[in-house]
């Protein structure tokens, strides 16, 4: 696991971009997976800025991690329009190849296998974005989340829901149930790039980087990954000693 430390979440962001812009330069196809919330905003941005700089994503295929069941696609929290009002229309990029999970599927289950065969049929994914939960969750990976676990429904714990209330008028608003790729389906991923930003991330960073790896600390899988790069502030990289 390659680990840098950067002196603000704006660097950190700007070097993450580097590496995605630069897989996006030498495959025009590649494959991305991407997180919603407020990590990787300042990345979506710096994609967007090398696209308008004339970085075609045209040809590029997304798949997100997540989305909260029984918001539709244009509910002002979805994830969906989440996507779109902070990356796809800054882009290019086809809408049809940008796949979000739809939390309105009407038999969840066949979905979830559907998810997953989709980003099989389009070659897997190339590189995956992750954030962080205060909880150690990926994608809405609670703990305890089977390290082998593949797209499901997962129920929120109290903390995360707690985390995401800021995004609504109060926390009874938030789904208390999301679909979610699972800790295996992200660990499929040929490279992972997590980012961890302020002080309320240093201890995850710290379990998910030095403790052990447990399905108490879904982000600590990532120690079993072969590729996976992770940017921080120096506040989230506090704990590492
Ligand atoms: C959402 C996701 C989550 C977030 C995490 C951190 O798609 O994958 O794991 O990355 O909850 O959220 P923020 O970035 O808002 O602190």
């Amino acid at each position: 696991m390659e680990v840098i430390v950067c002196d603000s979440a704006a660097e950190a962001s700007r070097m993450a971009a580097g590496r995605v812009n630069a897989a996006v330069r030498e495959n025009p196809r590649l494959v991305l997976g991407l997180a919603t919330g407020s990590t990787p905003l300042a990345l979506y941005k710096e994609m967007a800025a090398a696209c308008a700089a004339g970085l075609p994503y045209r040809g590029v295929t997304t798949f997100n991690l997540d989305e909260y069941i029984g918001l539709p696609p244009d509910h002002p929290q979805s994830y969906r329009r989440f996507m779109d009002e902070n990356l796809f229309k800054q882009l290019d990029i086809d809408p049809a190849r940008t796949f979000v999970p739809d939390g309105m599927a009407p038999d969840m289950e066949a979905y979830c296998a559907q998810y997953e065969a989709a980003i099989r049929d389009a070659g897997g994914i190339d590189i995956q974005i992750l954030g962080i939960g205060s909880n150690g969750h990926i994608g809405f990976n609670e703990p305890p989340s089977p390290l082998d676990s593949r797209t499901r429904v997962v129920r929120l714990t109290e903390q995360t829901i707690r985390d995401n209330a800021r995004f609504f008028a109060d926390a009874s608003e938030v789904p208390r149930e999301a679909v979610s790729m699972g800790v295996g389906t992200i660990l499929d991923a040929r490279c992972c790039v997590l980012l961890g930003f302020g002080a309320n991330k240093a201890e995850a960073v710290r379990q998910a980087l030095r403790g052990e790896v447990s399905e108490m600390c879904p982000a600590s899988a990532l120690q079993r990954h072969a590729d996976t790069v992770v940017f921080l502030d120096r506040a989230a990289a506090a704990g590492l000693g």
